[in-house]
């Protein structure tokens, strides 16, 4: 079979195994109030890319754990990120009215269901990881701490009050990298040295993972912000031209600029990935998600 054709089932087939299992994970009808359930499985279960569990995955794969060991862990953090999507398209906070290609939770359902729901599954995304028997128990503690530090106030909250509260301070490229690594990179982060820790990489090679996926969620937001500048709705699924007026990697380099930022992280990210002797098919996916982009800029 063609090797390219190879590649894109096999990322398919993972995908697909994300979304069969997130179903499982998410509550059941019946088991909580009808309303919550169904805006909790409406926001999770809505067609995302599956980015933070499929990088969790891919990285598993690279230190050679067994197929499926890393995926809980993997849906965990793709509730993190749900519960993130949810909070930030609030009223309070970027006031969006279309997820996903759908609408957002709090216009289906209503704000207090929407927040509710938020915050279940940030924590249901913790009892996953606890739960999951197939890890030693050391290892599933170590993971749901690093997942909730990844949410916490150096993590993906601090980077939401920064962007709400701070936008003015935000003059330099270091202070955005720092705003984009806390609202988007550090769960990156969590999500692939999680993998790698799954499949027992040693200290040296999740270290260097790091390196890899936090240059992985700086490009990765840039790209996003490119998103905002210059896709349409129906492609990008969401509300774009939030950011007009807001200080961005876009809006301060330029489109050119910025895509240029992201093409130097995504060069730093195959290095630290070299480095921590990856050759499988983490560098594949990375690459074909960012080619899409740069063919549409
Ligand atoms: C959007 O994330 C929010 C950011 C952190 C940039 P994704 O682009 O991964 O959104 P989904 O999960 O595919 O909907
Ligand atoms: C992403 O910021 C950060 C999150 C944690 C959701 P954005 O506000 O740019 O994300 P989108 O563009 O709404 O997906
Ligand atoms: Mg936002
Ligand atoms: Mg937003
Ligand atoms: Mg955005």
């Amino acid at each position: 079979m063609d090797d390219q054709v190879a590649f894109f089932q096999r990322i398919e087939a993972l995908r697909a195994g994300v979304d069969r299992r997130l179903a499982e994970l998410a509550p059941p009808l019946g088991s909580a109030p009808d309303r919550l359930v169904e805006a909790v499985r409406y926001s999770l279960l809505a067609p995302g890319k599956r980015f933070r569990p499929m990088v969790t995955l891919l990285a598993a794969a690279e230190f050679g754990a067994p197929e499926g060991a890393a995926l809980d862990v993997g849906c965990a953090f793709e509730m993190i990120h749900a519960a993130s999507l949810i909070l930030d398209d609030l009223p309070s906070m970027d006031d969006a009215g279309l997820r996903r290609g759908l609408p957002t939770i709090h216009r289906a359902f209503d704000e207090a269901t929407a927040i509710l729901a938020g915050v279940g599954l940030l924590n249901q995304a913790y009892a996953v990881i606890a739960a999951d028997r197939g890890l030693p128990a050391p290892l599933r503690a170590d993971l749901a701490g690093r997942a909730a530090a990844a949410v916490g106030f150096s993590g993906l909250i601090a980077g939401q009050a920064r962007d709400l509260f701070d936008r003015d301070q935000l003059r330099d490229p270091a202070a955005l990298d720092r705003l984009n690594h806390e609202k988007t990179g550090v769960l990156i982060v969590a999500a692939v040295q999680g993998g790698a820790m799954v499949a027992g990489a040693p200290d040296t090679a999740v270290e260097a993972m790091g390196v890899f996926a936090r240059h992985i969620g700086l490009a990765f937001q840039i790209r996003d912000d490119l998103i905002d500048a210059q896709a349409s709705p129906e492609a990008a699924g969401k509300d774009v031209g939030k950011d007009a007026g807001m200080a961005t990697v876009v809006s301060t380099l330029g489109p050119g600029g910025a895509r240029q930022a992201m093409d130097e992280h995504l060069a730093k990210a195959s290095d630290a990935l070299a480095r921590a002797g990856c050759n499988g098919l983490l560098s594949g996916y990375v690459g074909e998600l960012f080619a899409r982009r740069k063919a549409a800029a």
